[in-house]
């Protein structure tokens, strides 16, 4: 009885890490299309997109989140099943990545709208060539922070990161290298970096690694935005000195002091592109 029960579960296991292999792909083509996402203003019914009559009626925060592509495979869902999800798309000869969200099929593995195809394409071989060689991996097109924040917390400063002596390579020893390390040179210096060990701290990289934080000087209400590339031991946060704390220390009370107090919250990268934040100098 035991042993059925047993195996039953691990045919449910099997299933699972099946279906989760299956929903990425690599080397596989992304053409361009003219969806005109923008010039319709994210209007699914004017651009006679696949998906338009399950997703036509969804916000327009939604809808116009993410640059749209249409998808025909090879792995994960298509057609209906797969409407409103994201791909994370990489483009395999220069490391530029993003997120788009799927608005309809296609008979290539992708159809990228021709805003992104061109984001993507950053070195125009894409152009040359007719197509882009990406990988792909379903997202979650809503990841949820670990939590709020925290307010008055301590954090110090580490000098052994040296981002910008070592282009951004994460040390071997940080705990979001095997995560996150291999990630595009632009991804990996887009912000300030830190190490994290706040309220919401995870033994699991998975649920920390990557994300940003808007972190906020408590005495001079400096704030910027930096990226979790590591965990620390004490306190709410070590950030890196140059690239972290020095920019917020704006009247050298936390070099005097050896930290600082701060507020943080949990924000969206992808959303803070124009957002005011200090710009450490390179
Ligand atoms: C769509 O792509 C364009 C071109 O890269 C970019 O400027 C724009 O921010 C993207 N829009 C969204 C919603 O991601
Ligand atoms: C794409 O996937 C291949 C195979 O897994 C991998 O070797 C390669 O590093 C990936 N390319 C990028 C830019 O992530
Ligand atoms: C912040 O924390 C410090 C030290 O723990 C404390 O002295 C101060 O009163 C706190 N400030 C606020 C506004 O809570």
């Amino acid at each position: 009885m035991e042993r059925s029960v047993m195996s039953v579960s691990l045919l449910v296991l099997a299933c699972l890490v099946s279906s989760a292999a299956a929903q990425s792909a690599e080397n596989v083509k992304a053409y361009m299309v003219y969806l005109y996402a923008q010039e319709k203003d994210w209007d699914m019914n004017a651009a006679h997109v696949y998906c338009a009559p399950w997703d036509a009626d969804k916000p327009y925060e939604w809808r116009s989140k993410y640059n749209w592509t249409n998808f025909g495979g090879p792995n994960g869902p298509i057609g209906k099943d797969a409407c409103g999800k994201c791909l994370q798309v990489t483009n395999t000869a220069t490391g530029d990545e993003t997120i788009v969200r799927i608005v309809g099929t296609s008979a290539a593995s992708l159809n990228l709208d021709q805003p992104v195809f061109d984001q993507l394409d950053s070195d125009g071989q894409g152009q040359v060539a007719g197509h882009l060689v990406v990988n792909y991996t379903f997202v979650d097109c809503d990841p949820k922070p670990p939590g709020p924040g925290e307010s008055n917390v301590t954090s110090y400063f580490s000098d052994d990161y040296n981002p910008i002596e070592n282009d951004w390579t994460y040390p071997s020893r940080a705990f979001c290298t095997a995560l996150d390390g291999g990630k595009p040179l632009e991804w990996r210096k887009k912000y300030g970096w830190t190490g994290y060990c706040g309220k919401y701290s995870s033994s699991n990289p998975e649920d920390i690694c990557g994300k940003c934080l808007k972190v906020t000087n408590t005495a001079t209400k400096d704030s910027e935005i930096v990226r979790i590339m590591d965990t620390c031991g004490l306190e709410a946060l070590v950030l890196d000195k140059k690239t972290g704390f020095d920019p917020i220390d704006t009247n050298g009370e936390g070099n005097a002091a050896g930290h600082l107090l701060v507020d943080y919250e949990f924000v969206d990268c992808e959303d803070q592109v124009n957002s005011p934040r200090l710009v450490f100098s390179q």
